[in-house]
């Protein structure tokens, strides 16, 4: 296996190659992209494959902004037949020795005009899996110890064949978190705090993180779909906006609207949580931020950095470069984790935390 795929929204092909190759180069690893804008996938070719394995375990997922999910790859099968692709990819896997598998994931883009291939991999999981199991080729049971078989169809007729890592791909189905919209919430805005905690958060530290009865600030709340995930987490929180907030979630008591300018409120007593969703620039939002941390107003934030037109990249490594120093130069010890999101368009979401 020769090229590793990276998955990202359509449109962010550049972001994701630039970061894969150098975090790649970072782990001695060296290689060039392969991609078109909008196909909503990047080919990352090394120059030795095998160096693949050592990507893998040198550079984990949720270091990676802008890739949702990676596999590691073959050269593809091109023109494979329409009658019957299940035998091509039997024959493949019979003569390249890649082993048994514990379970199979039948992958394709995410981008535009792609609803169509998204039903057919959907439908190829059943006949491709009794296939394999026939052929020995996948365990009788899921087997989570083993690595999962990816079949990435780029198109109808062609497949790359290789495998998600066990240890370090994302659990999710393309990598993309398909979060039910909770009833009661007053925005659809609230999937994106609920996908970034499921996504930067571990279970087993969900409620050191959220439990507890905790204070939060929510900066550009309104309507207050982000304050609705807080309320439910248990929090109390003061809601800065000069719109209006939901009245539903008015009534719950646990949260007090405050009009005013969220660059420049701060609490009266710390808090433990302060979110921002105020679209902004990306410095402007930075800054404010090592304002809170430094100041200790809260030890804990999740923000969005608008991602601006041009050099996109770049400013993200200089947003996150700025928080990183100021905190530093502090004496301050923090985790940083940011992602391009599923719920996120032209932004990407970023969790800090004051260790
Ligand atoms: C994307 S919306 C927030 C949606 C909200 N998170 C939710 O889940 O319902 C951005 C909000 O930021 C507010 N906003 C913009 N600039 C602001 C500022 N300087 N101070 C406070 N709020 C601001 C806007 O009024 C708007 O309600």
């Amino acid at each position: 296996m020769n090229i590793i795929l990276l998955y990202c929204r359509a449109g962010f092909e550049g972001e994701c190659s630039q970061e894969i190759q150098e975090k790649a180069s970072y782990a001695g690893v060296f290689g060039y992209c392969k991609t078109n804008k909008g196909q909503g996938f990047v080919e990352f070719v090394l120059t030795d494959a095998k160096d693949v394995k050592k990507v893998f375990k040198q550079v984990a997922l949720n270091e990676l902004i802008f890739t949702r999910q990676w596999a590691r790859v073959n050269e593809p099968l091109e023109n494979v037949s329409r009658e019957d692709r299940v035998q091509p990819i039997i024959d493949f896997l019979l003569s390249s020795g890649q082993g048994v598998c514990g379970k199979v994931s039948v992958d394709c883009p995410d981008s535009e005009g792609t609803a169509n291939l998204k039903t057919f991999a959907r439908k190829f999981t059943a006949p491709i899996s009794k296939a394999l199991r026939n052929n020995g080729l996948l365990t009788p049971k899921q087997d989570p110890n083993l690595d999962v078989l990816c079949l990435f169809f780029s198109d109808f007729d062609k497949v790359y064949i290789g495998e998600l890592d066990n240890k370090n791909s994302s659990p999710d189905h393309l990598g993309i978190s398909r979060l039910k919209f909770p009833k009661g919430a007053p925005s659809r805005s609230t999937l994106k705090l609920e996908e970034a905690w499921r996504t930067f958060f571990h279970p087993d530290e969900w409620y050191d993180l959220l439990g507890g009865h905790q204070k939060a600030v929510d900066l550009g709340a309104c309507p207050g779909g982000w304050t609705w995930q807080l309320v439910n987490q248990g929090m109390d929180v003061f809601s800065v906006d000069h719109g209006p907030m939901d009245d539903d979630l008015m009534k719950s008591g646990h949260v007090t609207h405050v009009l005013e300018d969220g660059f420049v409120y701060k609490p009266a007593k710390n808090v433990d949580w302060m979110v921002c969703d105020i679209v902004d620039k990306p410095k402007r939002v930075s800054s404010m931020i090592i304002d809170w941390l430094v100041g200790g107003y809260c030890t804990k934030t999740v923000f969005n950095l608008k991602l601006p037109m041009k050099k996109r990249y770049q400013e993200v490594q200089e947003c996150l470069q700025l928080i990183q120093t100021a905190l530093s130069e502090n004496g301050q010890r923090c985790r940083i984790q940011a992602k391009h999101l599923y719920h996120d368009r032209e932004e990407i979401t970023c969790f800090i935390q004051v260790i």
